[in-house]
């Protein structure tokens, strides 16, 4: 057992507060990780408002790198000095999706079993619950062994700590669910973080033309850095018509996107996505909708007339054993810019900050460095 600060959500939107946690010896199969950074995602923040579950006080962060200090009876996968991206989907390896070779759709994802606590103050003693399993806004963390991915140690941390959520959420959401190749026509509704890496991702993938779409001016300019090829905004003008029209530029008869990335997570913006692909196309929802939203109105014909697939994608479909250390690779070779997400290093103090920047829309990440 060892005592660290640690930045905790202790009520239903009070602003976070820098604590002493206690962090147990890692048992059989978990790990102890000293974080380096942590970037600030919009789940932390829906979990300090209780948006998330109300199994207060929850211990924040979960897009992050570091150093395992010490593992515990069993682990072999990772040992003492690697440098890792920590993951918020450790396969079994057992369930029915892993046994047939679909281990990205693993239904039964593990973490530490041993709980982190608070250390001082009238509650010391409390078990905490990490963000998704993570809880890295802490100087340590313990997680599941499985969940620390190892990658090239000369990689920045600030940067690739964003594949832990956001950035691979996005990539994943239109390489590994939407299939973007060379050759296809995309748009992307929705430019925040995970929007932004949708494109940043087809970019790769040599897509063209890449639609972006969002009713900020600053994301879409965000989009262009990270190579749109043409800018929407929605607030203006009918996205729609707009991307049957940019496609059909680019397509002869295109009747809009191949795939469509739904960043959001709402019915309107996803009945836009359903109707701007074209025939045979593809619809992707990464954006994570609210358990009251329905789906939109939608003629049964409209469905089957137009073919193609209607998916969801759980963190990219990704499956970080695969996917972070390539991705990492991209990034070293100057193909991906991950640094690009970066919009500021701040310390661990400064989260509640942080959170009043989401609302504004020049932060694509705040990422705390320790
Ligand atoms: N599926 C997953 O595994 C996964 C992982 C991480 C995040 N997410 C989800 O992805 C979504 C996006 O996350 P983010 O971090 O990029 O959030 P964000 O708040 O940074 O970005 C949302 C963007 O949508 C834009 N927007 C809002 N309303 C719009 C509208 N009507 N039309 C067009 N654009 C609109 C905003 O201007 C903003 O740029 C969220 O719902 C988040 O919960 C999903
Ligand atoms: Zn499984
Ligand atoms: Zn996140």
């Amino acid at each position: 057992m060892q005592q660290v600060k640690a930045v905790v959500a202790r009520a239903k939107g009070a602003p976070v507060e820098l604590v002493t946690i206690n962090v147990p010896a890692p048992g059989p199969g978990e790990a102890v990780v000293k974080v380096q950074a942590c970037g600030v995602c919009h789940t932390d923040l829906h979990y300090r408002e209780g948006g998330i579950n109300d199994e207060f006080p929850f211990l924040l962060g979960h897009e992050a790198a570091g150093v395992v200090e010490s593992v515990g009876e069993g682990v072999t996968g990772v040992a003492p000095g690697d440098f890792v991206v920590l993951n918020w989907r450790a396969v079994c390896g057992e369930c029915r999706a892993c046994k047939r070779g679909d281990l990205q759709y693993c239904f039964a994802t593990h973490n530490a079993t041993q709980k982190m606590t608070i250390a001082e103050g009238p509650d010391a003693g409390v078990e905490l619950s990490p963000a998704l399993g993570i809880g890295a806004f802490a100087e340590k963390t313990l997680v599941a062994a499985g969940q620390c991915t190892k990658v090239d140690p000369d990689a920045r941390p600030a940067a690739v700590g964003l594949l832990g959520c956001g950035v691979m959420a996005g990539i994943g959401a239109a390489i590994n669910t939407g299939a973007v190749t060379r050759g296809k026509s995309v748009a992307v509704i929705g430019c925040g973080g995970v929007g932004v890496a949708a494109i940043a991702g087809s970019a790769l993938a040599g897509a063209s033309p890449i639609i972006a779409v969002d009713i900020d001016e600053k994301k879409l300019e965000a989009a262009r850095g990270m190579g749109a090829t043409h800018t929407v905004d929605s607030s203006q003008v009918d996205p729609v018509e707009e991307i049957k029209r940019i496609c059909g530029e680019t397509y002869q008869g295109a009747e809009g996107a191949d795939v469509v990335v739904e960043a959001v997570g709402r019915p309107e913006t996803w009945k836009q996505a359903f109707y701007a692909r074209d025939l045979a196309g593809t619809v992707v929802l990464v954006g994570v909708p609210t358990p009251e939203m329905t789906v939109p109105e939608l003629p049964l014909i409209d469905v089957f007339g137009r073919g193609g697939a209607l998916k969801s994608s759980w963190y990219g479909d990704c499956l970080p054993s695969r996917d972070f250390p390539m991705l990492v690779d991209l990034y070293r070779q100057g193909r991906l810019d991950l640094d690009a997400f970066v919009t500021e290093e701040i310390g661990i103090e400064e989260i509640e900050a942080a959170f009043d920047k989401m609302h504004h829309g020049d932060v694509l990440r705040s990422v705390v460095v320790l």
